[in-house]
């Protein structure tokens, strides 16, 4: 039987790009909170109302809020998940055994990277506003300028993809990660990747792994 996944990493560190690689050649489902948070405030709801400031200001969304909406977008026992953003801090890592993995047996993957060079990244990414798809106007770009080249959908830059916000991204993470590295450490299922590095070769690495 497949783990569950869990991808732990900063911001622009690589974990949608690979995730969308994992699940085209593994057959995962992919439940990115960010993504799923990102359909609250397109869809006009009442949740995507209440977290639209604190996502543009790069804070983290209450424990609450977000573990309400993972529950409902997962089922453990039926697919096998790969967990993009989520858990972001202890009490997440917590929750995410006891009120959802609860035993089942899972691998985690932190993409260890120079958060030097994620500003970087991060404002030059585009992603697809129909299918998802991520792109990067520098290293990795579409072939038609802003059109996504699977679907056609029209490429977007993302409301928090901003200088000033990508920084409080970046120190929010460095403030709230070690001690959910060192739980699942701890709990010896934790793989380290080097995700400086292209992105073939990272899918070489983590293919291995689940292989
Ligand atoms: P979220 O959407 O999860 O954003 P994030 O964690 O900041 O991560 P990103 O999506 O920015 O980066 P990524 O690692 O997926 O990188 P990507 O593959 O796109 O969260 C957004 C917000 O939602 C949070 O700030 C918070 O407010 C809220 N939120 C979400 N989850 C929450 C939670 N659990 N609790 C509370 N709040 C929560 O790649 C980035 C760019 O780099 C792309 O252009 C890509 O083409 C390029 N690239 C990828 N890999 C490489 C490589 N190896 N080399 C060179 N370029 C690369
Ligand atoms: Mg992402």
């Amino acid at each position: 039987m497949m783990k569950q996944l869990i991808l732990l990493g900063a911001p622009g560190s690589g974990k949608g790009t690979q995730a969308a690689k994992i699940v085209e050649d593994f057959g995962y489902k992919h439940v990115s909170t960010g993504d799923l948070l990102r359909k609250e405030i397109a869809s006009g709801s009442e949740l995507g109302k209440r977290v639209k400031a604190i996502m543009d200001s790069g804070n983290l969304v209450d424990d609450v809020t977000v573990l309400e909406l993972l529950k409902n977008n997962c089922n453990v026992h039926k697919n096998a998940y790969i967990f993009d953003g989520y858990p972001r801090n202890i009490d997440q890592a917590k929750e995410l055994e006891s009120k959802i993995l609860k035993g089942v047996s899972q691998q985690v993957i932190y993409f260890d990277v120079d958060l030097e060079k994620l500003v970087e990244r991060i404002v030059n990414r585009r992603s697809c506003k129909s299918c998802g798809e991520i792109y990067n106007v520098i290293n990795n770009p579409s072939r038609i300028v802003d059109v996504c080249d699977r679907c056609g959908g029209q490429l977007l830059q993302r409301d928090d993809d901003k200088k000033s916000v990508v920084k409080n991204r970046i120190e929010v993470f460095k403030n709230t990660i070690f001690p959910v590295r060192d739980y699942y450490n701890r709990a010896g299922v934790l793989k380290i990747v080097d995700a400086g590095k292209g992105v073939a070769e990272i899918f070489t690495e983590i293919s291995d792994l689940l292989k």
